[in-house]
């Protein structure tokens, strides 16, 4: 995308922020100041760390000062929606929502563009769709929920869930099944945990396309996660590695695939195909993927 002139000086600016906690690192602020710039847009993007007693007060403060926009990230995502006027099919259906906007009426709706952020990503650094692929979900937590719809909407044809505790490896399953009635999907989805109790037998242990990483990263898991991976064997050459986090760049995850012929990928697509989508819901702006990674070359 061409870049556009810069906004009238004296156009109103919108505002708009990540609400998390912990979040000083977050990326959120840059890729949208660039995306404005791209645009032409005038927005003023901050950045809001706040401690989880204070959540509802922030939130609610947003709300009063009537600013547009909103991406929720960690811890929040789910807590959100009780402050929320209505809420996009996706984001009720996951519980969960990244993004939230103004509508026209003044009234706030919740989005979830995780969703959309991951599939497009899984596109873009696996040059193919998750139509039909078998899938391996590491993790049962609040990230993987966007993770199995996504797999579930775009047609998987076999995911197993794997995760350190079993119920909520189930509970995650039990979702997916009702996932799949809504979305009328014929997607295979089991569970089990790290020592694969909980299964017989799964067609993604023979063999697997996509190996998604949604576990939260520490010495323990690390340590659980390559035992694990050394059990299986190796995965064939061209298996997707993909996790959604992005720091370090050469995650934890991925330093376990270290030297194999696999496509590995972080976290970043996925954040700036999210980023792109709330970005389009604020503004009605689609920024092109590349143009935009070309401008923030410097964080990849
Ligand atoms: P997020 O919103 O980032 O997904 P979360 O909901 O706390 O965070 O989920 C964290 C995920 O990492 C879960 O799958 C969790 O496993 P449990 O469901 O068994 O808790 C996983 N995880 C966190 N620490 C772990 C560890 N030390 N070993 C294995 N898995 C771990």
């Amino acid at each position: 995308m061409e870049k556009q002139k810069d906004a009238n000086l004296f156009d109103p600016p919108f505002f708009a922020g990540i609400f998390g906690c912990s979040i000083k690192y977050s990326l959120s602020p840059l890729i949208h100041s660039t995306m404005s710039r791209l645009s032409g847009a005038n927005l003023c993007y901050g950045s809001f760390d706040i401690p989880a007693e204070k959540f509802a007060d922030a939130f609610n403060g947003f709300k009063i000062l009537k600013m547009k926009g909103a991406n929720i990230t960690q811890p929040y995502k789910a807590e959100v929606l009780r402050y929320l006027d209505s809420l996009s099919g996706e984001a009720e259906t996951v519980c969960a929502a990244n993004t939230v906007n103004m509508e026209e009426d003044g009234s706030y709706r919740g989005y979830n563009t995780d969703i959309a952020g991951f599939i497009k990503a899984v596109d873009y650094e696996f040059k193919e769709g998750i139509s039909g692929k078998r899938i391996m979900l590491l993790g049962a937590g609040g990230a993987s929920r966007a993770v199995l719809y996504a797999l579930i909407k775009e047609g998987a044809k076999d995911i197993l869930i794997i995760n350190r505790s079993i119920d909520k490896a189930r509970e995650l399953k039990e979702d997916g099944d009702l996932w799949k009635t809504r979305l009328r999907s014929d997607s295979a989805v089991s569970y089990s945990d790290f020592y694969l109790n909980g299964i017989s037998n799964s067609p993604v242990l023979q063999s697997c396309d996509i190996v998604v990483n949604t576990v939260t990263p520490s010495g323990e898991s690390g340590e659980q996660i390559r035992r694990f991976v050394a059990g299986l064997g190796n995965f064939p050459d061209k298996t997707l590695l993909m996790d959604i986090v992005y720091s370090p760049r050469r995650t934890q995850f991925l330093n376990l695939f270290e030297g194999e012929r696999l496509i590995s990928a972080n976290g970043l697509s996925m954040l700036l195909f999210q980023a792109i989508e709330s970005f389009y819901i604020w503004t009605g702006k689609r920024i092109d993927f590349n143009a935009l990674k070309e401008e923030l070359a410097g964080i990849f």
